[in-house]
């Protein structure tokens, strides 16, 4: 399995409250502002609409089962004035409710009983979100403790599957905050390194420690990356660290030691498949939505780190190395991207599959990424062309990868939902593929 970004559905649930505050200051209004005020009817609407959820699920939030305007039209004043302590009472009064949102993880747990289950999942950053619901949160070592405590243990169903199965993780800017680089993080007033120490003490405390016994040996070391290998049945995995150690300044994301790791383990099992974890797109070209700082500048293809990305494609070409998938997340969308590097006669081929989200509020659209695009490397000048094969970006969901290895390995993926989006109660068809890796570039 590969996945990330799992928005905990407690974190969703302090986004519920927030809006049970706001519609209670709304009803409350009505008494000033007098009966059948707008403010009133809001209130009225939005209580509708919660209950709505707690009885349908988030899906019936839009498509058929809407009832458009008649949650606006026509009540009377006591059905506005009741209409949130009767939510507020059906949820909490005398009874032990039921949760609110159903847990994302309920699929995957029960992959776990079938014949065939999952050998282990591998998640590609975003485990917490340290920034969500408040993007100012200040840097502070207790708080990053309970992002995890909320995000791993609370939501029972995803700590018994957590239990369950191995787990592979790496870390991306959400377990720091958005958009983190050693050099940069938004607004003015934190500087990054403040940030990093408490961020990077419960990383190691909840994840790093618990998987790779050398960063158990090496933790509160700052300059150390957080990035290793491991290997299952026929494929390695390499599961970098594109996030302690990045540097806008520097131009890069890995910092030489990881680089040269890397660059020795690619070279190693050139033969073999291979996997590489990466937290941000390595391969699929965003687009850009103007000259200022952007959100496509944080990836792989990102002005700051596009350098270090041609040095590898560069480095691939030159070792002819094959058999390459990377594994990506961040995007809140699953899809398969190609990049065909060099010329015919010299040519070699890059995968991508990425995975998740697990659980989200906003998803990617195809329209963020280039269909097509052609290029070539920075020093070297080779020709490369990367193209989007497939995408998937309504709903929660993680892929589920199968290797069938041989003279003519191969990788099948698919798909599997973790939740319905908001808005949308038709069922989407699931997406699936196969990636010939013995075929020819
Ligand atoms: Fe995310």
């Amino acid at each position: 399995m590969h996945a990330s970004c799992n928005l905990g559905i407690v974190q969703v649930g302090a986004v519920g409250a927030f809006a049970m505050s706001a519609a209670g200051a709304l009803a409350t209004s009505r008494a000033i502002l007098g009966s059948g005020s707008r403010t009133a009817h809001a209130a009225f609407a939005l209580a509708r609409a919660l209950r709505r959820v707690q009885k349908h699920g988030l899906g019936s939030l839009g498509g058929k089962g809407r009832e458009r305007g008649a949650a606006v039209a026509g009540p009377s004043d006591d059905e506005v004035a009741l209409a949130l302590p009767w939510f507020v009472y059906e949820r909490t009064g005398m009874k032990q409710p039921a949760p609110l949102l159903a847990s994302p993880f309920e699929r995957l747990r029960a992959l776990l009983t079938e014949p065939d289950p999952p050998a282990f999942m591998i998640h590609a950053g975003d485990q917490i979100y340290y920034d969500f619901p408040l993007p100012r949160r200040a840097p502070d070592l207790e708080e990053y403790r309970r992002a995890y405590r909320e995000a791993f243990f609370e939501d029972g169903v995803e700590r018994e599957f957590l239990a369950s199965c191995p787990q592979y993780m790496t870390l991306d800017d959400h377990e720091i905050v958005d958009g983190f680089a050693r050099d940069w993080v938004p607004g003015d007033s934190v500087r990054p390194l403040e940030y990093l120490v408490p961020a990077l003490r419960a990383y190691d405390e909840y994840v790093a420690s618990r998987q790779t016994p050398e960063i158990a040996c090496d933790t509160r070391n700052l300059d150390r990356h957080r990035g290793y290998a491991f290997e299952y049945g026929a494929s390695r995995f390499f599961v970098l660290d594109t996030r302690t150690q990045r540097s806008r300044g520097e131009r890069r994301m890995l910092d030489p030691e990881q680089m040269a790791a890397f660059l020795g383990w690619l070279v190693e099992h050139r033969e073999r498949i291979k996997f590489v974890v990466s937290s941000v797109p390595f391969v699929a070209e965003l687009r850009r939505r103007g000259e200022g700082e952007d959100e496509s500048d944080d990836k792989w293809t990102g002005r700051p780190f596009r350098a270090q990305r041609d040095r590898l494609l560069e480095f691939i070409h030159a070792h002819q190395i094959g058999r390459l998938v990377f594994l990506v997340g961040d995007m809140h969308a699953s899809y398969h991207a190609t990049l065909r590097l060099g010329a015919p006669d010299r040519r070699v081929r890059v995968e991508e599959l990425a995975g998740g989200p697990i659980h989200q509020l906003q998803y990617a659209t195809r329209d963020d990424f280039f269909d097509e695009f052609h290029g070539a490397t920075e020093t070297c000048a080779i020709p490369f062309r990367t193209r989007l094969r497939t995408f998937h970006g309504t709903g929660g969901g993680v892929l589920r990868i199968h290797v069938r290895p041989g003279a003519r390995p191969e990788i099948d993926w698919r798909v599997v939902r973790t939740g319905t989006p908001m808005g949308s109660t038709h069922r989407l068809r699931d997406l699936s593929g196969s990636i010939d890796l013995a075929e020819p570039s």
